[in-house]
This record gives C-alpha cells, sequence and structure tokens, in this order.
C-alpha cells in the first residue's frame, strides 16, 4: 500500500491551529450557538429556561456543563419540526433516521449548513487520502439517510469525480468498479464485505482492483476488520464517524497516514464524554458516552445531544484537533449476559482470530427461565466446512470469547452464504428473549 501523508499546503489552517487558537473560535462559537437556540428555538427556550440558565452564563468552555442534555426522544417528541430554530421556508434540505423503533427522527439544514457540510466532509475525504480528481464511488444509500448525500456534496466540494451508485445491486457494483476504476469507495464496511464476496464470486482479484482508499463508517467495526479489509483489497482502510442529528457524516475522521482514532472536527464540533449514568462531565481519556454541541449549525442547533456513543477523548496527533477512540459500540448495543457486558465489536474481534471462519456474524439472544443465553451465527470458509474443521472452529471460537470476553456462548457455524447480507448498516444483535 502506497503511503498518503497530505502535502504541504493542502491543510486548512485551522487542522494545523493551535489549542488556543482552537478554544478560542469554539468559545465566540458555542456563545452563538446558545443564543441561537434560546432566542430561534421555543423548545431550546423552554429547556433553558426550566433549569434558570441563560446564553450569557456562558463565559468559558467548561460552562457549557451547566446547560440541559438533549436526547433523541426530544427529536421525537417534537416531531417533525419542533426543534429547528429557522422557519421551514429557510430549510434547502431535510434527512430522518429510518425509525424502526418508533416515529423517525427529523433533522433539517439551511442551505449555509448543506456547504459547511460539505466543507467538513471535504475535509473528512482528504485525510482519509482523497484527492481533487479521484473518483469516488459512493455505496452509501441515498435518501433520507444522510450518507449518500453527505458523501456525494463532500466528494464534489473536494474537485472528485462522485458515482453515486447508493447501496445494492452488489454485482453492478463490482462490474462498475472494474470498468471505471474508481480510487475511493465510500461504503459501510459490512456491505464492503459483501462487495468483497462479489469480487471473487466474478472471478476478480480485488487486489488488483483500483481501489486505493475505503472509508468505512455508520456502524461500529473493529481494528482487526481493517486489517482483513486492507489485505483484501490491498488498499488503505480508514474511518469515518457522524449522525444525522449533529450532521450526517463527516463529524469525525480519521488521517490515513495515522489511523489511530477519528480527529473530531472541532471548529464546528464540540465533544464531551459524561458518565451515562450520572451525566457527569469526564476527563479526557476517561471513557464514556460522547456528547456533541453543535458550534455553526443553523437550522437545528444541537446542545449537548448525548449520543449514546461511548469512546474516549484522545489528544490530537496528525492534526491538533482532538481524537475519539474508535467507537465501542452503542450503549443500546450493549449485551448484558449472565452480569457481564458485551459489544457485538468484541465478538467480531474474536472471530476475526479464526482462520476458517468468514467475518459473517449475527448474534442471537434467548431465554430460558430466567436465564439468557447467546448463540454467535458465523459463516465457515469453503475450505473449512468439513465437519471436522467446523467442529474445530466452534471450539476455537467458544474459546476465544470465554477466554477473552468472559462469556461461554453457543457456537452454530453456518455454510458460505448463510446469513443476510448487508447493503448499508448490518444488523448484528438478533433478540429473541420474550418481550416485557
Ligand atoms: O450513520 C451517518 C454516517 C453515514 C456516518 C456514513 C458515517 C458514514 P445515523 O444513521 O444517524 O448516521 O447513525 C448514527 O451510527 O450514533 C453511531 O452509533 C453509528 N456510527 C456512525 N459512524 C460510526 C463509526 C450515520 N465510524 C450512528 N463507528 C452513530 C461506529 C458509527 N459507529
Amino acid at each position: 500500500m502506497k503511503s498518503l501523508s497530505p502535502r504541504p499546503g493542502d491543510l486548512e489552517p485551522i487542522e494545523t491551529a493551535s489549542r488556543d487558537e482552537i478554544a478560542a473560535l469554539q468559545l465566540k462559537r458555542m456563545k452563538w450557538s446558545l443564543t441561537h437556540a434560546y432566542e430561534n428555538s421555543a423548545f431550546y427556550r423552554a429547556r433553558f429556561d426550566s433549569v434558570g440558565v441563560h446564553p450569557t452564563d456562558l463565559k468559558t468552555l467548561s460552562d457549557l456543563a451547566k446547560f440541559p442534555f438533549t436526547t433523541k426522544s426530544d427529536l421525537r417528541d417534537t416531531y417533525p419540526f419542533g426543534m429547528f430554530a429557522v422557519p421551514r421556508k429557510k430549510l434547502s434540505r431535510i434527512h430522518a433516521s429510518s425509525g424502526t423503533t418508533g416515529k423517525p427522527t427529523v433533522v433539517g439544514y439551511t442551505a449555509r449548513d448543506i456547504e459547511t457540510w460539505a466543507d467538513v466532509m471535504a475535509r473528512s475525504i482528504r485525510a482519509s487520502g482523497g484527492r481533487a480528481g479521484d473518483i469516488v464511488h459512493v455505496a452509501y444509500g441515498y435518501g433520507l439517510f444522510t450518507g449518500g448525500l453527505g458523501a456525494h456534496y463532500g466528494a464534489e466540494r473536494l474537485g472528485c469525480t462522485v458515482v453515486p451508485i447508493s447501496g445494492g445491486m452488489t454485482e453492478r457494483q463490482v462490474s462498475l468498479m472494474n470498468d471505471f476504476k474508481p480510487r475511493i469507495i465510500m461504503v459501510t464496511p459490512s456491505y464492503m464485505l459483501s462487495i468483497l464476496d462479489e469480487f471473487r464470486r466474478q472471478g476478480i482479484d480485488p487486489r488488483e482492483s483500483s481501489l486505493a482508499v475505503g472509508i468505512f463508517g455508520a456502524e461500529p467495526w473493529t481494528n482487526a476488520m481493517r486489517l482483513e479489509i486492507e489485505q483484501a483489497f490491498n488498499m488503505h482502510a480508514v474511518d469515518i464517524y457522524g449522525l444525522s442529528e449533529v450532521m450526517g457524516p463527516g463529524v469525525a475522521n480519521e488521517c490515513v497516514e495515522t489511523k489511530d482514532g477519528l480527529h473530531i472536527w472541532e471548529d464546528h464540533f464540540y465533544p464531551e464524554i459524561i458518565d451515562p449514568v450520572t451525566g457527569e462531565v469526564l476527563p479526557d481519556g476517561e471513557m464514556g458516552e460522547l456528547v456533541f454541541t453543535t458550534l455553526t449549525k443553523e437550522g437545528l442547533p444541537m446542545i449537548r445531544y448525548r449520543t449514546r456513543d461511548l469512546t474516549r477523548l484522545l489528544p490530537g496527533t496528525a492534526r491538533s484537533m482532538r481524537r475519539i477512540e474508535k467507537i465501542t459500540g452503542r450503549s443500546d448495543d450493549m449485551i448484558i449476559l449472565r452480569g457481564v457486558n458485551v459489544f457485538p465489536t468484541q465478538i467480531e474481534e474474536q472471530i476475526l482470530k479464526c482462520r476458517n471462519l468468514a467475518p459473517h456474524f449475527q448474534i442471537e439472544l434467548t431465554r430460558q427461565g430466567r436465564m439468557d443465553s447467546m448463540t454467535v451465527h458465523v459463516e465457515c470458509i469453503p475450505h473449512g466446512a468439513d465437519p471436522a474443521s467446523r467442529a474445530a472452529s466452534a471450539k476455537e471460537l467458544a474459546h476465544h470469547i470465554k477466554s477473552v470476553v468472559g462469556v461461554s456462548t453457543r457456537i452454530e457455524i453456518r455454510d458460505p452464504d448463510a446469513l443476510a447480507r448487508s447493503e448499508g448498516k448490518a444488523k448484528r444483535v438478533i433478540d429473541n428473549r420474550p418481550k416485557g
């Protein structure tokens, strides 16, 4: 793989600014954002008034802790447009979550918000190793999901040629990649694995493809998966993070030259880590729930939005802006099995240690009496499909999970291609426990 360090002059000045300069800009913008939310959104005015805080109470960045949190249920309660801080006519775009649990959450952008988003996405693609003139294959879903259009506008802003293929029709994804020769692909890591299978099915060597960089996000994935994909395609695999409530993709991104966690674009999104139980702000370096305050967003300012994503804040390296460690998972996805906390990413890591297993898996939860149990359904590779290899793989995986994660699990070795493939975010956990 070629090294892809940025050339001098490639970066925006703020990306290498001093911490003092960044903090000064954040304070100025935070004052604006709190005032904008308070003056223009009835929701925020009522929320701030209810705890007796006013935007003028913010004198330093740490004063933000005086302000109340915002959660996904606030967006649901004010569905569809109740939290916006501009008249509806000023919005140039709406996105929404899929709403599999209850009403969708709706987010809105002014024309300037769309510009800001394109800027941070262009910065993210550049940090990943993308350059003006590259062909960018965007296989994130287009539509109400922010992945496709977010990537699209950013790639255009950077000066790339965009192929807006969206998710699905995997056979065509591969044949178009063969014909158009993109240098960059943007897609969820789980869908990239389906694309990998399709390369092999068509008898095309993925290591000979034109791809130099993959920008993967929208779901948790591990460093073990990074290695798997990088080796399979002989390409760089870089992590991108974001969420619709805060903007969409492009809130934080890894730098290809370090791949050591994701730099938060702190000039637009102010991060905090809190104790998810007490809500107390934790010092940098400690693990907790990530919270964001938008600093420049007009349509839907987010003040102390609780993401439910678990990670920690680390100092800057390739850029001066702070990093988040790769996300372990969402607190919603945490499985508590007989008192032990388990994240799907931990299972992924153990599967990737087993030579005869493929990285396609699903976790099923069941209950017998009062005992919860977990079954890991995982595919074997074609060479490991004979009964003896299957039995050995099941034993090996159960052993790794028991010794590293600390829980006993049943392992079901499935045939190659037996599990449903994702075309976007993978569904890792099937909960078959009785409800209530
Ligand atoms: O997933 C935005 C996005 C699109 C990000 C494309 C990256 C690439 P939502 O659908 O609102 O937005 O889901 C946001 O997805 O709170 C995390 O739980 C999870 N997530 C997003 N990126 C990552 C990542 C988009 N790199 C939710 N690692 C977030 C782990 C991620 N989890």
